[in-house]
């Protein structure tokens, strides 16, 4: 057996000198020929490792570099130096694998993000990247948590399709017909389909929903979890072409119990990485306000992470309609100034720049909107009596924007039907979704939480693109 090591983050923890123990990792640093700083991803603790003098030879101490892997049997004693409680005085260092410490890409020093993201196979070897993606994983593990304890079913829904789930039409076509001009084609030219692999035109994935509510007809509370796919071309610090959703869907349901559930879900994600993961949350505090102290004053966050993620736990939401939101932007200084690029009136879908003057200049913490025009949201949101809105909600988080896009379903019939044929949505090869409104109706609702949004938001990382292992942007497709 190879594996009999005790992993750096349990030994700083436990802190029990006298011990031996193994340990493995890769060296961060190794300074006076003497002091390896070990780290095997547990944490950004290094372990210092002491290499007596004499213990080596001087041709296998040039080779313990930036980057190698070790194997490092030893005695846990007291650390005289700062930062750490306890070292490993080495008996045995065995080197696993050499790293050319003028080929690595990853200096003992600081590097910029965007460097980083051209070398994402080894940014994880950073504090920067081991916090985010160790958060991540945390935050991954409380939504199934979350939903577990509540009684949720987790559904799988199915990652090729042949429906637009949201009717945006922005959609990565999935075929096996070639390319080269030859793909058989009907009488008007245009390319048939019946002799694609599944026999119809298929795309991946945009939402899972519309699966996810057939499952909700019978188990009552389902959620998904699952890559999403847009081929929308934004270029954005907030938009991937390949992302991660959560989207609940809930019989017995309303716009309010949706927000309800919506805004519990949300600080509950915050408190589990708050309890579980304080050393990175600290950790990435540290490294924006290191970050921020290159900006200008007024450019600058009024509150540290913690603060804000602490500030977030303790109020509840601000909720209010689509129409006090355009009332709010028409009556700022802001919009009387000109300073908005977009236009400011009632129909208009909130662009990001109105979004963010919401949640950070005026009500300063995160607001669900609900009551949107039906003209710019989906059709399967359900018609307010006003006729003219339908029950949707976003969230708005502080420096993301929307975080969260949901709704109460449409559950009648009609309405739907009348709605689908209004937005050109094909009816007859949706009657699978429509016999959920034919056989046993019942009010409901769901959202979507972009998990990725989520994860910028923990860990304050301005770019999404820094948040998951590797991003899928338009042009870039690297790892
Ligand atoms: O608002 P959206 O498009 O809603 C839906 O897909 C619904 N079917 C959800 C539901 O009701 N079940 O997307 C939901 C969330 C957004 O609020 C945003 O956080 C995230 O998904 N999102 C993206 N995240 C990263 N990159 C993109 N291109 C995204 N598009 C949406
Ligand atoms: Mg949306």
């Amino acid at each position: 057996m190879f594996n009999n090591r005790i992993k750096i983050k349990s030994l700083l923890q436990s802190k029990v000198t006298g011990q031996e123990v193994i340990v493995m990792g890769w060296v961060r640093t190794f300074r006076n020929n003497q002091f390896i700083a070990l780290n095997d991803g547990s944490t950004n603790n290094n372990l210092q490792v002491v290499v007596e003098l004499g213990l080596l030879e001087d041709a296998y101490l040039k080779r313990i570099t930036t980057g190698a892997s070790l194997k490092v049997k030893g005695i846990v004693v007291a650390s005289l130096g700062k930062g750490q409680s306890i070292e490993v005085k080495a008996t045995l260092v065995e080197i696993l694998g050499d790293s050319d410490a003028e080929k690595y890409p990853l200096q003992p020093k600081k590097h910029s993000l965007e460097f980083l993201r051209e070398i994402a196979h080894l940014r994880f070897r950073t504090n920067t990247f081991g916090s985010v993606f160790r958060v991540r994983h945390a935050l991954a593990f409380a939504v199934h948590q979350f939903f577990n304890e509540k009684g949720f079913v987790y559904l799988h829904t199915p990652i090729i399709t042949a429906s637009d789930a949201e009717g945006a039409g922005e959609m990565f076509r999935v075929t096996t017909l070639p390319i080269d001009g030859t793909a058989p084609k009907n009488e008007d030219g245009s390319i048939n389909f019946k002799e694609d692999f599944f026999g119809k035109s298929t795309n991946l994935t945009v939402s899972g929903q519309l699966e996810g509510e057939l499952g909700a007809m019978a188990f009552s509370e389902i959620y998904t979890f699952g890559p999403t796919f847009r081929a929308e071309n934004s270029n954005t610090a907030r938009h991937l072409a390949e992302f991660w959703m959560i989207e609940p869907e809930m019989a017995f349901h309303d716009i309010e119990d949706n927000m309800n559930l919506a805004e519990e879900f949300i600080k509950y994600l915050i408190q589990y990485v708050m309890n579980h993961n304080r050393d990175d949350i600290e950790f990435l505090s540290q490294r924006l306000a290191d970050e921020e102290k290159q900006l200008p004053q007024d450019k600058r966050s009024e509150l540290g992470l913690i603060e804000k993620l602490e500030f977030v736990l303790n109020n509840a939401f601000e909720r209010i309609t689509y129409t006090d939101a355009i009332n709010i932007l028409l009556e700022s200084n802001h919009y009387k100034k000109k300073k908005f690029q977009y236009d400011v009136k009632w129909g208009i879908d909130l662009q990001s720049e109105h979004e963010r003057y919401l949640v950070e200049k005026h009500f300063k913490k995160p607001v669900i909107v609900t009551g949107y025009p039906a003209a710019i949201k989906a059709f399967y949101m359900r018609m307010n009596d006003d006729g003219k809105t339908v029950a949707a909600m976003d969230i708005l988080a502080p420096g993301i924007g929307e975080i969260v896009g949901g709704s109460q379903r449409e559950e009648r019939l009609e309405k739907l039907e009348a709605r689908m044929k209004d937005m050109h949505s094909p009816a007859a090869e949706m009657s699978w979704y429509l016999d959920t409104r034919r056989f046993g109706s019942v009010p409901h609702a769901g959202f979507g939480l972009g998990f990725e949004r989520m994860v910028q938001f923990v860990t304050g990382m301005t770019n999404i693109r820094d948040v998951i292992a590797f991003a899928r942007t338009p042009k870039n497709c690297e790892f």
